[in-house]
């Protein structure tokens, strides 16, 4: 099986271009749920764009399945998950004139601050996962800085067509061959639809899935219950290729 985690930050972002108190994303992980997703993922960034401090404590409350909690390795996040307590921590790198995630954490570069959310997790058992690219030394590193998961970043794969996404996704395999290999959990997310997320669900090693902008996209125009419930059609078509690795 794969854990379909939603990410439901876009939601927040359609609420906060008016400033008004609809669509709620709590609402939205509700429905969420009810579909049948295993997760609620949301991204507090440091500019607070979309999910605000009050969403995720909303969260924390309403929540029937997981917690995802998206963020930057600083310490006005880790003072925020120790508060909170959120299931998950995934910490991914953040720039503000970004307009997404662009690319994968640097392990080496942020490894102090790292480690004190590391300790943090520890203390109050919070399961911890890394976003980074599908690179060895990445991997590598994750495993030894006390990582439960990495969520491999497919934005690269998403964005590129023929012989060069097929190279791409030859890494993702690899990397998810390698971490499970350690003994991490291996998800992946960034990009992914429910067209092009059949080659991703069919990976052997992989076990969770956070998907966001295509499904609130979806879900705008078909509503959150069907756009869920296509997803993990999706999802399971690619579960349905797998191979066991030779
Ligand atoms: N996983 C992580 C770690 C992310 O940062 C994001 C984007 O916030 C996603 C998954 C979801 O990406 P998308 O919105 O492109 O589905």
């Amino acid at each position: 099986m794969i854990r379909l985690n939603i990410n439901i930050d876009h939601v927040a972002t359609l609420r906060n271009a008016r400033g008004t108190l609809y669509p709620d994303p709590v609402t939205a992980a509700a429905l969420c749920e009810l579909a049948g997703a295993d997760g609620i993922t949301a991204h507090l960034r440091e500019d607070r764009r979309h999910i605000k401090d009050d969403d995720i404590s909303r969260l924390r409350a309403a929540l029937t399945t997981v917690l995802n909690l998206e963020m930057a390795a600083t310490d006005e996040m880790c003072g925020i998950a120790d508060r909170v307590g959120p299931d998950v921590v995934t910490l991914v790198p953040e720039r503000r004139a970004e307009l997404t995630t662009e690319g994968g954490l640097d392990l080496m570069a942020t490894r102090v601050a790292i480690e004190k959310i590391s300790r943090v997790c520890q203390r109050r058992s919070i399961k911890l996962s890394f976003f980074i690219g599908p690179d060895e030394p990445q991997v590598r590193l994750a495993s030894e800085l006390g990582a439960a998961q990495v969520e491999f970043h497919t934005g690269e794969y998403c964005h590129k067509s023929g012989s060069e996404r097929a190279a791409e996704l030859v890494r993702l395999q690899r990397a998810a061959a390698l971490a499970h290999g350690l003994g991490l959990e291996v998800a992946a997310g960034h990009g992914l639809t429910r067209f092009n997320v059949l080659e991703i669900a069919a990976i052997p090693e992989l076990v969770e899935l956070n998907i966001g902008h295509s499904v609130i996209g979806d879900a705008v125009l078909v509503g959150m219950d069907r756009a869920v419930r296509d997803l993990r059609a999706a999802v399971h078509r690619g579960l349905a290729e797998r191979r066991p690795r030779a």
